[in-house]
């Protein structure tokens, strides 16, 4: 997968070049190409934003370098992104879409934005990280970089498993023990112990329906809703929970 990232501030992608995602690149699954819209513009002064029309405050991402950019990459028909509050949510959704894409742009706007024609005429789709506002797009980028980049196949190692996901798609993540198996007076739950698998997994199922029902109810209602695909058991499992959540209702 390539994806390639027009900003104004380069120097700020240190952290996705590292670690797993670096482990990705330099296996040839990943290619992240940061570029520095500053690069194209043809003001004298380096400038790529301007006050904006209307008035306000903060300046605005003016056409020219963008337009310059995006055609010299020949993003022209291709995905482009554009990381801001305005657009719909980030989800795991999204994410598992947009890992189907062989390549995809993304553009990070500082201050007040960028102009509108830049967004219409390259038929930006935009996409927020969450109801807050940031300085500007770019860790907005790098959060959507790293969770698609861990769908691509091959980027987790095989300890890292997404196999496991199906069945808990949309769940928030059962509770999770190591060593030493008592502390301090607490114990983990003696099932991890028995050497069950099934049990085991039935287990961390039943917990992870009781947390998101407890902590997320609006997930909880949309995993009920997919009807997913389960074993017998499961779904005896996913009734419990599903009774007991409405009896505290
Ligand atoms: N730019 C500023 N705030 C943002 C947010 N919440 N999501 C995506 N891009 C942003």
């Amino acid at each position: 997968m390539k994806v390639t990232i027009l900003t104004q501030f380069p120097d700020m992608f240190g952290p996705v070049t590292t670690s797993i995602l670096g482990r990705a690149a330099e296996k040839g699954l990943l290619e992240l190409d940061i570029v520095n819209i500053r690069d194209y513009t043809l003001d004298k002064h380096r400038k790529t934003d301007d006050t904006p029309f209307g008035g306000g405050a903060g300046m605005v991402m003016t056409p020219q370098p963008a337009f310059d950019a995006l055609r010299s990459l020949e993003a022209q028909g291709k995905r482009i992104l554009y990381m801001s509050p305005r657009g719909p949510i980030l989800d795991q959704r999204l994410a598992e879409d947009l890992a189907t894409e062989e390549e995809f742009f993304i553009l990070c706007g500082h201050y007040e934005g960028v102009d509108e024609r830049i967004l219409k005429a390259w038929n930006m789709e935009e996409v927020s990280i969450g109801d807050y506002i940031l300085t500007g797009g770019e860790l907005a980028a790098m959060v959507l970089v790293d969770c698609v980049s861990r769908l691509v196949p091959g980027v987790l190692g095989s300890g890292d498993s997404l196999s496991e996901e199906s069945i808990y798609s949309g769940l928030l993540e059962y509770p999770q023990y190591t060593k030493p198996r008592s502390y301090e007076g607490m114990d983990v739950p003696e099932v991890l112990f028995n050497g069950n698998h099934k049990l085991i997994h039935l287990w961390q199922y039943e917990e992870s329906l009781r947390l998101t029902a407890k902590r997320r109810p609006d997930l909880f209602a949309r995993y009920v809703q997919l009807d997913p695909d389960l074993t017998k058991d499961e779904k005896k499992i996913l009734e419990k929970v599903m009774r007991e959540t409405q009896s505290v209702e």
